[in-house]
């Protein structure tokens, strides 16, 4: 080849790569995104600065220069902070393993993770924390895929009647029945129970289930760390504890944990005899509902000020699955029903 054509061919290839790899330029409005104080009209090299200064500031000590959860203080911290790089996210609407919407992220930034040490940022001003959403979202390539659709939120067959224990009971059956919470999280009814709500949604009887059906399981996380599915009369739930983020967490699972997307699974859940669906995906409220309703339950083991030692409460690994090496005092029960 002579010089002239090698040189028309890089020519070409430099303005071919060029036009892949253009930047949406700074003008260009994304209407997309909250309009909350100028959001969406502000370029987004301007919100990217402004995202990368307070994550500096904020997130850096745990979160990593490089957004890979290996800030200083990470070393101190089970669950480890989030791993940018890795993108994967546990408070989502999405199913799981999807990426979760920017609307999620501003969330969990805003209210923080409960018993974990991922503080509430609500105290910043909202367009800091959407610019926060947008940074942490330079440090990895997957999101250049298309977004994924949120799970449905389908409608609260139980949410204008003032009486709740209909979708309580509810929602006992399905936990024990289908959906199986208990292989995860305690049991909170008997096995001979737990068989009879099987059989009533369609499912075989039940026996011979785990070990320690009443005690959560052990599981490994993401960062092959040690984690307990909450027992729900006696640990926190990070996200939040109304029926809403309960449906939502029930729905689309916990990307990064062993919890499984439901949102499917109800929705070719088993039929009768005559073709009527035994589960639906309407049964996630009610299970939101039971889930609420033990946490409204739950009893603080020690004193509520003791903070530290009550996320941390003692217990080993034994040969058996989890042991409680102390026998911690039952105080009075803490109100923490947010959002209500
Ligand atoms: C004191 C440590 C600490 C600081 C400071 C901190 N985080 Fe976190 N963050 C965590 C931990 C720990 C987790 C993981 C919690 C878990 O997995 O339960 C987390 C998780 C997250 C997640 C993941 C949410 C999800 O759905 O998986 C996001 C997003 C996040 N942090 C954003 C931020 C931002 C933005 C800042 C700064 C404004 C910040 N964090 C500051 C400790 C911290
Ligand atoms: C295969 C194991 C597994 C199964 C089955 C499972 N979960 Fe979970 N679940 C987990 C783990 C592990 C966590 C802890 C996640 C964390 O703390 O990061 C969790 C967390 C939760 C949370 C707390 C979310 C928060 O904000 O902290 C709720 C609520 C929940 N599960 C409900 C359910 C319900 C209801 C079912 C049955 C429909 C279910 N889970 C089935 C493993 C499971």
């Amino acid at each position: 080849m002579n010089s002239w054509k090698s040189w028309n061919v890089c020519l070409l290839a430099v303005v071919l790569l060029s036009g892949c790899t253009t930047e949406p330029q700074e003008s260009d409005v994304d209407t997309s995104r909250p309009t909350e104080f100028g959001y969406q009209t502000t370029p987004r090299t301007v919100r990217l600065q402004e995202g990368k200064a307070a994550y500096e500031f904020y997130c850096i000590g745990c979160h990593g220069e490089n957004g890979l959860g290996d800030g200083p203080a990470a070393r101190m911290l089970n669950p480890a902070p989030r791993n940018f790089q890795k993108a994967k996210f546990k408070f989502i609407s999405t199913r799981f393993a999807e990426l979760p919407t920017d609307e999620d992220l501003f969330r969990t930034i805003s209210t923080g993770l409960r018993g974990s040490s991922m503080p509430s940022w609500g105290h910043l001003p909202a367009q800091t924390r959407w610019a926060l959403v947008e940074y942490i979202k330079t440090f990895s390539d997957i999101w250049k895929r298309p977004p994924t659709p949120s799970i449905p939120f389908v409608t609260d067959p139980y949410v204008e009647m003032k009486d709740k224990s209909e979708a309580i009971k509810r929602g006992e059956v399905a936990y024990h029945g289908f959906f199986s919470c208990w292989n995860c999280h305690p049991a909170y009814v008997s096995e001979e129970k737990i068989s009879e709500y099987s059989q009533e949604l369609g499912g075989p009887p039940r026996s011979g289930l785990r070990d320690n059906l009443n005690q959560s399981a052990i599981k490994k996380d993401e960062e092959d760390k040690t984690i307990f599915a909450p027992d729900f009369l006696r640990d926190y739930v990070k996200a939040g504890t109304s029926v809403d983020i309960l449906y939502r967490s029930i729905a689309a699972g916990i990307t990064g944990t062993a919890m499984p997307t439901w949102i499917d699974a109800a929705a070719s859940g088993p039929e009768d005899e005559e073709g009527n669906k035994l589960v639906t995906q309407a049964d996630i409220w009610a299970i939101a509902y039971y889930v609420q309703d033990l946490i409204k339950k739950r009893e603080v083991m020690i004193s509520p000020d003791d903070i530290v030692v009550r996320t941390n409460r003692e217990m080993r690994i034994g040969e058996s699955g989890m042991e409680y090496t102390a026998e911690l005092p039952v105080v009075a029960t803490e109100e923490f029903i947010e959002d209500e």
